[in-house]
């Protein structure tokens, strides 16, 4: 067994989660983990560039020293509480900050920002960062990356499991027994709530969907947004907040909606495109992890909608789900280290398996 760093920091622009496991690449087991939130000023710089808006060559360089400062700081808080130093850990797999994630058209590309030559330096441990365009490269979405991970950790010999990762944006894995993973994104995850609670409340989001049970769901609209030709297109597919953004939902509101009740319906949005997924497949568990698993609403409805399923977070079935994507990191650096592959074809549509990443070391 090996001892992996997995970084993470989503769509949801909530922070950076940082893990230590310990894998032979078939066994994964957490060590520690631990959570930073980005300092205000760089969060407010990641918004407004995901919001699209024109930026500097100078900027967007100082924004790539910046997270991988914050990386290499949040690598030295593990290794401390942790009580490693750099020398006992194989390697970090670091995802990076998306800052753009345009799987289609002429020129596909998606891009992470956080400098691995400065994370590797700093910690003085081998980093792999830029896990994605390999895949595109040869033709895939380069995402989603997890499905590889999640079956690794998750697939039962007999029962039917869909993890669902509700991050900023939501993606699935289904483990069939006896079939090959199959996964994409579904739709937005928290992002759409979690802008327009930061819009009408200043507050980054709706803690325990407070806001959204003062609401009623409005039927209208939850038509209009489920009506997204995004949300039927066939997989694989991927998506960001290029597609599921402020601009998108205005166009859909009449602009004379209740706060509450738009919240509701986002909430609710959220559920039932996760839930159309699922309704395809026999009654199974449906294993919730990421921040949304947290969301009391979101689980309630997805019990409500999905009759005869087990719906759980994966800690039911033995994963933290507050350190999945970042252990599948951790995981996907392991499986570049030993020249294995990280993409599932069937998945990304990619032409074949490949090693991913960019291997940054540290001397
Ligand atoms: N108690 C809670 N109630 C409602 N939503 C929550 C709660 N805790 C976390 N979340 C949601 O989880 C999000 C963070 O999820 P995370 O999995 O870290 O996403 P990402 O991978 O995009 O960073 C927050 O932005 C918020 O929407
Ligand atoms: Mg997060």
């Amino acid at each position: 067994m090996e001892n992996y760093i997995g970084i993470m920091s989503g769509t949801s622009l909530d922070g950076i989660d940082a893990v230590l496991v310990e894998t032979d690449g078939e066994r994964v087991r957490l060590l520690d983990r631990t959570t930073a939130p980005f300092a205000s000023g760089l969060r407010d710089r990641l918004l407004a560039l995901a919001a699209g808006g024109a930026v500097t060559a100078r900027q967007w360089g100082e924004l790539d020293t910046a997270l991988g400062r914050a990386y290499a700081d949040i690598t030295r808080q593990l290794l401390a509480s942790s009580g490693r130093r750099a020398a006992d850990i194989r390697a970090i797999g670091c995802h990076g900050q998306t800052v753009w994630h345009q799987p289609n058209g002429e020129l596909p590309f998606s891009l992470q920002l956080g400098d691995g030559n400065r994370l590797a330096a700093e910690t003085g441990i081998t980093t792999v960062t830029d896990f994605r365009r390999k895949d595109m490269a040869l033709g895939g979405q380069g995402a989603p990356l997890v499905p590889a991970f999640h079956q690794c950790v998750l697939a039962h010999p007999e029962r039917l499991r869909i993890v669902v990762n509700i991050g900023g944006i939501a993606n699935i894995s289904v483990l069939a027994p006896g079939r090959p993973v199959m996964g994409h994104d579904v739709g937005p995850g928290n992002m759409l709530m979690d802008l327009w609670c930061r819009r009408h409340t200043g507050v980054p989001f709706d803690r325990d969907a407070a806001l959204a049970r003062r609401g009623t769901v409005l039927p209208a609209l939850l038509a209009r947004l489920m009506s997204e030709p995004w949300l039927a297109l066939p997989a694989p597919k991927s998506t960001g907040r290029e597609l599921f953004n402020d601009a998108w939902l205005d166009a859909r509101l009449s602009g004379d909606e209740a706060v509450a009740d738009v919240q509701a319906t986002l909430a609710e949005f959220t559920a039932a495109a996760i839930a159309r997924e699922a309704q395809g497949w026999p009654a199974g568990e449906l294993l919730i992890c990421g921040g949304g698993g947290h969301n009391p609403l979101l689980l309630e409805r997805l019990t409500a909608l999905l009759p005869g399923w087990q719906v759980n977070t994966t800690n039911a079935a033995g994963v933290d789900m507050d350190a999945m994507e970042a252990m599948a990191f951790a995981w996907l650096a392991h499986q570049t280290l030993h020249r294995l592959p990280g993409n599932l074809p069937e998945v990304t549509g990619a032409r074949r398996h490949a090693v991913l990443g960019a291997v940054h070391f540290p001397d």
